[in-house]
């Protein structure tokens, strides 16, 4: 048999052997620490009901609360999801709007139970360039959640990676000039401290929704040993199945971190 023809069915099953994990085999087995996720597909959950766009991200919102009261209880440390990036202020002005009224909207009416469920909230991007309203919200809410030490529940709002690598490489380069660091005492541990995550953990899964493969430029330096889970569907059909679904696909993974 042809090379490729026993690849293949070797990889239909391992499928079927994910088929056949149960829910339990997989909420008993090995919980990603940091999960990630790219919520995509609002826009086409809202035209398939002949719906305005806005309404698929009104409708995310709610999914944004039932992934984070299910992560927390499966002990999950660390939830950041991709809220908006950096290229999403290229979108019509009352899409951004509206997006930039969600967290609000989120925190207004969920704040009490994410400090009653022990949520620490934080935020991944830069803070200066959201409107004010935003901005004060996301930053009562992280500090009003400061002491819970169960899940981190991370925003990324107004994030883009290839932005937080180069600030990092500016706030070294001072510090190099400053003559306060040497070029040659800059390890991996230390930029990424440089970087907007700080000393939060690296994603050991990432989840991607609506079919799309690709990482339109999220945590790029944070991700490289990450697992990767791309689903066909749309974030406000994501449901506690999809995401246990997607966990018991980390565990069929072996990973290996470039070692054998
Ligand atoms: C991408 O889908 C989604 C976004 C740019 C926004 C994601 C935001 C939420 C899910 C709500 C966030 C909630 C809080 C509390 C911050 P898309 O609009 O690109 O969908 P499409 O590709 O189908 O058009």
């Amino acid at each position: 048999m042809l090379n490729i023809l026993k690849n293949w069915k070797n990889q239909q099953t391992a499928a079927s052997n994910l088929e056949s994990l149960t829910k339990e085999d997989i909420l008993n087995g090995e919980i990603p620490e940091h999960i990630a996720i790219i919520m995509d597909g609002n826009g086409r959950w809202a035209k398939k009901r002949a719906l305005p766009r806005v309404a698929g991200h009104h409708e995310g919102m709610k999914v944004v609360k039932r992934m984070t009261k299910l992560a927390n209880e499966l002990n999950v440390k660390v939830l950041t999801l991709y809220a908006f990036s950096t290229e999403n202020w290229k979108r019509p002005k009352l899409e951004v709007d509206f997006l930039m009224k969600l967290p609000e909207e989120f925190l207004n009416i969920y704040l009490p139970e994410l400090i009653e469920e022990n949520v620490r909230v934080r935020l991944t991007g830069d803070p200066d360039g959201l409107p004010q309203h935003t901005k004060k919200a996301v930053e009562n809410a992280v500090k009003s959640t400061a002491n819970n030490d169960g899940l981190v529940l991370n925003f990324a709002l107004n994030y883009g990676g290839r932005t937080e690598i180069v600030s990092a490489c500016r706030q070294i380069s001072e510090k190099v000039k400053e003559g306060k660091l040497r070029a040659e005492d800059i390890t991996e541990e230390m930029f990424s401290a440089y970087l907007m995550t700080e000393s939060l953990q690296d994603p050991d899964l990432l989840i991607r929704t609506s079919g799309e493969i690709r990482l339109s430029n999220f945590m790029l330096w944070q991700i490289a040993y990450s697992e990767f889970v791309f689903t066909d569907v749309l974030w406000p059909d994501f449901s506690d199945e999809h995401l246990i679904g997607a966990i018991g696909e980390y565990q069929r993974r072996g990973r290996r971190f470039g070692g054998i």
